[in-house]
C-alpha cells in the first residue's frame, strides 16, 4: 500500500510549494495535478479549441504527450515550464476542468503517479475524488489578500508586471469557480487537516505536515 499525502487548496494557498518540499523531504513522488489542466489549456489555446467544445477538449487531454523532468515540464518535447503559469493559461485551465470529461480525461493518468515509495498530490480534488484513501489529507488555504499578495510578488519576481487589482479579481473569479462548479468542487475532503497559511511561512507549513504525517 503506497503511501499518498494529499494537499489541496485554492488559487496561491502554497500548496505547490509546500508539496514539493515535503515530496523532496520524504523522498517522494510529486503530482502537480494543475499543471494537467494547464497543459490541456495550453494546448487547447494553441489549437484554438473552443472552450466550450467538451469532446474536442478531453480528446486533447486524453492524448496529451507529458514529461516531467525534475521541475522541468514537457509538452510533445517543448519545454514549457514558464508557458503553462501564465495568466491566461491558469484562467483557461480553470474553465476547462469544470468539464467532467475533461477531469475523466485525466483521470487515469494521475493514479499512475502513485509509485513506490510514496506520492505527495496537489491540486483541488486530490484528497475529495482521485486518492480518497490517502494517509494524509491536507486542506491548504489563506484569505484572497495574503493569496493576491504571494501572486503578486512572484510574478514581479519573475519580472512579469502586475497589477494588485487585476489579480484580487482574478483570483476571486477562480475561486468562485473551483468552488462553485458541479463537479469535483474545491472543499476539504472527509479527514482533512485545514491549514490557514494566511500568516504562516512556508516553512512552518512544511513542517505542520511532516507532523502530521508522522504522528
Ligand atoms: O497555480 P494555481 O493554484 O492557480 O493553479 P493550479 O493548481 O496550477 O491549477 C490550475 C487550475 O486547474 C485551477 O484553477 C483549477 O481550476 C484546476 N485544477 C483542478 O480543477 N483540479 C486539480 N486537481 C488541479 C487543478
Amino acid at each position: 500500500n503506497i503511501p499518498v499525502i494529499t494537499i489541496d487548496g485554492p488559487t496561491a494557498s502554497g500548496k505547490g510549494t509546500v508539496a514539493h518540499r515535503v515530496a523532496e523531504r520524504l523522498g517522494f513522488h510529486l503530482l502537480d495535478s494543475g499543471a494537467l489542466y494547464r497543459l490541456t489549456a495550453l494546448q487547447a489555446l494553441r489549437r484554438q479549441t473552443p472552450l466550450n467544445d467538451e469532446h474536442a477538449l478531453a480528446k486533447l487531454a486524453e492524448h496529451l504527450h507529458i514529461g516531467f523532468t525534475g521541475e522541468a515540464i514537457f509538452l510533445s518535447s517543448e519545454n514549457v515550464t514558464d508557458a503553462i503559469r501564465a495568466e491566461e493559461v491558469g484562467n483557461t485551465a480553470s474553465k476547462i476542468a469544470a468539464l467532467p470529461a475533461v477531469r475523466q480525461a485525466l483521470f487515469g493518468l494521475q493514479l499512475g503517479f502513485r509509485k513506490a515509495p510514496g506520492l505527495v498530490a496537489d491540486g483541488r480534488d486530490m484528497g475529495t475524488v482521485i486518492f480518497p484513501n490517502a494517509q494524509l489529507k491536507v486542506f491548504l488555504t489563506a484569505s484572497v489578500e495574503a493569496r493576491a499578495e504571494r501572486r503578486y510578488k512572484q510574478l514581479i519576481g519573475k519580472g512579469i508586471s502586475a497589477n494588485m487589482d487585476d489579480l484580487l479579481m482574478d483570483l476571486k473569479a477562480r475561486d468562485d469557480r473551483d468552488t462553485h462548479r458541479a463537479i469535483a468542487p474545491l472543499v476539504p475532503a472527509e479527514g482533512a487537516h485545514v491549514l490557514d497559511t494566511s500568516d504562516m511561512t512556508v516553512e512552518l507549513a512544511v513542517e505542520q505536515v511532516m507532523n502530521w504525517y508522522a504522528a
